[in-house]
């Protein structure tokens, strides 16, 4: 049996009316439109009324609840790019921004400050693998750490962040959709590049004081343990959707203790990630990351809020004790 849609803009323009088998899914739909109308198809949400949610690719169309009878909507998204470039644009920008801080001092804070402060050793280069023998180093040789070593061992572990997540999103995650709209790029960019740029001149700068040792390797062990956590989350939700599609599940903790979170919060993985940042903060000694981590969680919260309503709304069986990111808070 065929069926005949009225296509409608979401603004409430209407575009035409298409005629498609009834068993047809949102893609064939998004087809017709764009056989039609010319949309381009990754660049249309299709909904069931003008405030309706984007209905997935795979869904039957006959199975769709529309506000008004043979009526779709239809919202351009605007031109698309792909999520890989993306990401690994927004997460890049950070590492090169700190090394160039860290490694040409004088360009960013004048020769005069760099002289005054704590003797800036700009020929430093990026040896990540040195890393370990220097905190060995480190603890075996002092209580104080000074301030060129504060801000590369910080750098060290900026960078580890922002590697993770390049890789985690070559390798990790199994993402709905292949592209997003290309605003995103300049706003994501903006974000996390300016966010780098102001955290990175201060942890850098040759008048930084850093934190007494013990505050060092305290943030430090936050900050791994919370990265290992933000990963073991990442996994899990890998797991729960099976390669190739847009599948939603309830996720509930597996073996790896990390998970355990998943029975207080809808987003564990947002609450690891702002406790990294806070676990930075304090190796650093630095207020402006601490900016940067509320910035974080304030974004993060809005998200995990919606994703929290979103997985009750879908699951009537969701576990009714979880909140959203903050344990028994939010
Ligand atoms: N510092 C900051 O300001 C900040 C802000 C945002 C994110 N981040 C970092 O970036 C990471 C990724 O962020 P995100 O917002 O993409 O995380 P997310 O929404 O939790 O998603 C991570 C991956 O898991 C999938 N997924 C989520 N719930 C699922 C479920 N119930 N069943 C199956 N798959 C599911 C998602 O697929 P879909 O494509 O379907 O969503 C996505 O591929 C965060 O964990 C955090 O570390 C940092």
């Amino acid at each position: 049996m065929a069926l005949e849609l009225e296509v409608i803009k979401t603004s409430g323009k209407p575009l035409g009316k298409v005629s498609i088998p009834s068993s047809s899914t949102i893609k064939d739909l998004k087809k017709e439109i764009y056989k039609n109308f010319k949309v381009a198809v990754n660049r249309q949400s299709i909904r069931n009324g003008p405030k309706g949610r984007d209905e997935k690719d795979s869904l039957q169309i006959s199975k769709i609840s529309l506000e008004r009878p043979n009526s779709i909507y239809v919202k351009d998204l605007g031109p698309q790019i792909g999520w890989d470039t993306v990401f690994f644009l927004e997460y890049a920008g950070p590492i090169l921004l700190y090394g160039a801080l860290f490694l040409y001092p004088q360009c960013a804070y004048g020769n005069e400050t760099v002289s005054k402060g704590h003797g800036q050793d700009a020929s430093k280069i990026f040896p990540f693998f040195i890393f370990p023998v220097g905190l060995i180093n480190e603890i075996c040789g002092g209580s104080t750490i000074k301030v060129q070593d504060n801000a590369y061992y910080a750098g060290i572990l900026w960078s580890i962040h922002y590697i993770k997540r390049i890789l985690e999103t070559a390798f990790v995650h199994r993402f709905s959709h292949g592209t997003m709209p290309i605003f995103n790029l300049f706003k994501n960019c903006g974000y996390y590049w300016g966010f780098a740029l102001y955290v990175a001149y201060h942890i850098n700068h040759p008048l930084h004081t850093p934190p007494p040792a013990w505050l060092f390797y305290f943030g430090t062990f936050i900050f791994i343990f919370c990265e290992l956590g933000n990963l073991s989350i990442h996994i899990l939700l890998r797991n729960l959707r099976p390669p190739g599609t847009s599948v939603r599940k309830i996720p509930v903790p597996d073996s790896n203790p990390f998970t355990k979170l998943f029975n207080l919060v809808s987003c564990p993985n947002y609450t690891y990630e702002f406790g990294a940042w806070v676990g930075f903060t304090l190796l650093t000694g630095c207020l402006p990351v601490f900016i940067f981590a509320l910035a974080g969680l304030y974004q993060m919260t809005v998200w995990a809020i919606g994703k929290h309503k979103k997985y009750r709304s879908e699951f009537p069986n969701y576990p009714k004790n979880r909140k959203s990111i903050i344990p028994f808070l939010i």
